[in-house]
């Protein structure tokens, strides 16, 4: 019977293990995570989202208070279109955080990092460019280009120097998506390295409407793999959400794919970037905790925890601090959700608001809890105390329980 670590992920020469660990924004695929996946062979990511104030919390920068202080004047207008990153802050902190994390890399591994096109940040393309072009300079291994159709990202960076030796992947819920992705870079006369074809059980933003659970993961990546087949395009496939096992995983790169993305399982695990707390509550999940629901301010939809505490907070939209969703003229949708409520509401302190919710602030202090499908299956995979508390995993475990495991068999730790 085989198992993952019978098959190798191949970019060129190289060989990996062919587990890569997804992007997790903000900072809950840390870069302690996405160090353990290197180590052990395979790929870690980490996440741009939101860097200027994770960096502030690991490297002691000053980034949010700036803009804070700059935008204060603001803080009580409706209107945040002049509320701006600066691009030398933005190139900093990822400077800083990527080139951090590639100097501590060991092992045959690799580390890439996952860039959101849906962070917007009040000028999509100055803001994105600057993004990509900085983890580029500083070393990063490769970029997954995320949460977006991505059209004119690879000619944003065809002029850097290393735009055709780090790897290049883009993630797609879709044939349609990633044929549109290959049509308009075609320009540039460069391939993705990888696709990540993202199914509907996946955790963070689905690529899909609301009738996600009318999907399949398998599908689609069967469906991506036949046309690349035809059109002669070599590049690897890396199916994504609800591959829960090593077994799950098997069946897949038996199927021909290179490698897998895996999220959930790690999100329990000691160097992810969760709270424990927060972890012990995806734990507890049961399968009627975990609602996709509309209230990301971005208009897709997401996966969470129904008691996730952002869900119904009203709090006042904290764009002059953070504002990483503003559109290219200056708007998100959970300005207006909250402006409404509080019109509806005159001399009221405390309002809620349900249809959306702030983003930056709340994923910022991991108060809305994403999470994949699988979730509530995430208590059989560890031991319970007698307190009723669970047993954190080391990232070490699972990368391990996926590489080696077989027959379904979920490995406890000891
Ligand atoms: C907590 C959490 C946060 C996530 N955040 C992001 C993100 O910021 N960007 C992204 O492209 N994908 C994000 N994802 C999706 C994962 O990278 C991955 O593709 C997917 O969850 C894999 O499915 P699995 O969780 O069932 O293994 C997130 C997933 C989880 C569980």
């Amino acid at each position: 019977m085989k198992r993952v670590d019978d098959f190798r992920l191949r970019f060129g020469e190289r060989e990996l293990v062919p587990i890569m660990i997804g992007g997790m924004g903000v900072d809950i695929s840390s870069a302690e995570l996405a160090l353990e996946a290197a180590r052990l062979g395979g790929i870690g990511h980490i996440s741009d989202a939101m860097l200027p104030t994770v960096t502030d919390r690991r490297y002691d920068t000053d980034f949010v208070k700036a803009k804070l202080t700059q935008y204060k004047y603001n803080l009580e207008n409706a209107d945040k279109s002049a509320v701006k990153f600066d691009l030398g802050q933005v190139a900093e902190a990822t400077r800083l955080h990527v080139s951090k994390t590639m100097e501590a890399k060991r092992g045959s591994g690799m580390v890439f990092v996952n860039v959101m096109e849906k962070l917007t940040m009040n000028a999509p393309k100055e803001t994105l460019k600057v993004r990509l072009e900085e983890a580029l300079s500083a070393g990063i291994d490769g970029i997954t280009l995320a949460a977006g159709l991505h059209l004119g990202s690879f000619a944003m960076i065809e002029n850097h120097p290393r735009f055709r030796d780090a790897k290049l992947g883009i993630i797609v819920s879709s044939l349609r998506a990633l044929q549109l992705f290959l049509r308009k870079n075609a320009r540039t006369n460069r391939l993705p390295d990888y696709v990540v074809v993202e199914g509907p059980l996946a955790g963070g933003h689905l690529g899909f409407g609301m009738d996600w659970a009318q999907y399949d993961l398998r599908t689609i990546t069967l469906e991506i793999m036949a046309y690349l087949k035809a059109e002669k395009l070599d590049i690897n496939v890396i199916p994504a959400g609800g591959i829960f096992t090593g077994s799950d995983a098997t069946g897949f790169l038996e199927m021909g794919a290179a490698a897998v993305q895996v999220a959930t399982r790690f999100t329990v695990a000691e160097e992810c970037g969760l709270p424990a707390d927060v972890q012990q509550e995806y734990f507890r999940a049961s399968e009627a905790d975990i609602e996709v629901n509309g209230v990301s301010p971005t208009g897709y939809p997401m996966r969470m925890l129904k008691n996730s505490p952002a869900i119904g907070s009203g709090i006042r939209p904290g764009c002059e601090s953070y504002g990483y969703i503003l559109d290219a003229s200056g708007k998100c949708s959970y300005i207006d959700a909250y402006n409404r409520e509080v019109a509806a509401h005159p001399g009221e302190k405390k309002i809620q608001v349900f249809d959306k919710t702030c983003l930056c602030t709340h994923m910022r202090n991991f108060k809305l809890w994403t999470c994949g499908h699988y979730t509530y299956r995430l208590k059989d995979t560890t031991r319970k105390a007698a307190d009723g508390s669970y047993q954190i995993l080391s990232a070490e475990h699972v990368f391990k329980d996926y590489q080696f495991s077989t027959d379904n068999k979920i490995a406890l730790p000891v």
